[in-house]
């Protein structure tokens, strides 16, 4: 059994090759942009690729490469159920919708009219969303009817820049103002709004559709819960000064107390249906207390949850010891081939 891993900075790849070091589990180093990428992992039974939704060329590469030897029989992390949605929310509100899993009400509209018909009686606020991004960089509040109208011809005729500058600019303030960012990086990040970084420079405009949530108040936090195999753990993220989004602000509560198990036993029976190999779960609460999903991901920061206190398994057991869950990806993967063999 050999896996071939790709090796990219600051993904989960450096973890995947000091485990298979410390195990002896046979490995090569590849470059799944090589054009005999196929051949090159011809003596291998699996590939491993944390890809990137903020690297272009993983975005049109990743998917294409890792599908298609799954398709051919070969193991792949993150794999079809893992992966087929990711970094989009419009496909994962179809999805959730699907199996009947407590989400956040949303609305899509791929024609100009009817999203200017609905944002005519509809109530406000709500939030619009890009389909793809992090941190909360593509998510905002629209407070009034005029500045949803102005969104939805803005969506359906130049369309909206993968990256913005400004707002980028005005968030890494707030967070110099709450200690999360350094004032380097306030300097770097006014230098954006002159120079786009390299994935909004190829990555087209986001426009020929608009995305809407209902927008659920009074949340100080989101809490996030990731399901690898058959283990949970979680954190739970504050809000931005005088904001409602959380994700991103990089003010992190690591305390087990704080974390709703509801949404753990959710994420497990979720994930239940969802077979994904590895899962991030983003919930708020509406006004009775119940969870709601609002974005769902296979990928993650790795160092971010290194400060939790421990994990839970499935019958909601919670360890308090250290862990490092892209050990359990490789452990997943090695059983499900013993398993096959
Ligand atoms: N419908 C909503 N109502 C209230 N708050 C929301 C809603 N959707 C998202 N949020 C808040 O905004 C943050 C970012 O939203 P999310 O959809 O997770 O985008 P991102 O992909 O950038 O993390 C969340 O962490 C949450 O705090
Ligand atoms: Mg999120």
């Amino acid at each position: 059994m050999k896996l071939a891993i790709h090796h990219a900075k600051t993904s989960f790849s450096d973890r995947w090759i000091s485990y298979c070091d410390q195990k002896n589990i046979a490995y090569k180093i590849v470059n799944a942009f090589d054009n005999d990428i196929i051949l090159q992992i011809k003596d291998c039974d699996v590939l491993m690729w944390h890809y990137s939704h903020g690297i272009y060329k993983d975005v049109i590469a990743a998917k294409k490469i890792l599908f298609a030897l799954e398709h051919a029989g070969i193991k792949v992390f993150p794999n079809f159920n893992t992966a087929w949605h990711f970094d989009d929310k419009v496909a994962q509100k179809y999805l959730l919708e699907a199996i009947g899993a407590p989400i956040v009400t949303s609305y899509i509209f791929y024609d100009k009219k009817e999203a200017l018909d609905w944002a005519n009686q509809t109530t406000y606020p709500k939030v619009f969303k890009l389909k793809g991004g992090a941190g909360s960089a593509n998510v905002r509040l629209v407070k009034t009817k005029s500045e949803c109208l102005k969104i939805i011809n803005k969506a359906f005729g130049k369309g909206f820049n993968q990256f913005d500058g400004k707002a980028y600019f005005l968030d890494t303030i707030i967070k110099y103002k709450s200690g999360t960012k350094s004032l380097k990086q306030v300097v770097k990040s006014f230098g954006r709004m002159f120079v786009s970084t390299e994935y909004a420079k190829l990555a087209s405009p986001e426009k020929g559709y608009a995305y809407f949530q209902e927008f659920i108040p009074n949340n100080n936090s989101d809490i996030r819960v990731i399901i690898v195999g058959n283990k949970a753990f979680g954190l739970k993220r504050m809000v931005r000064n005088g904001d409602f989004r959380a994700s991103g602000s990089g003010t992190i509560n690591y305390k087990v107390e704080e974390i709703d198990v509801k949404c753990v036993e959710i994420a497990f029976q979720v994930n239940k249906i969802l077979k994904s190999q590895s899962i991030a779960f983003d919930f708020i609460f509406d006004k009775n207390q119940k969870p709601l999903i609002v974005e769902i991901s296979y990928a993650y920061s790795s160092i971010a949850y290194d400060k939790c206190e421990g994990y839970w398994t499935e019958d909601l057991q919670f360890y308090k010891v250290k862990f490092i869950p892209q050990t359990w990806m490789i452990e997943d993967i090695i059983n499900e081939l013993t398993l096959n063999e």
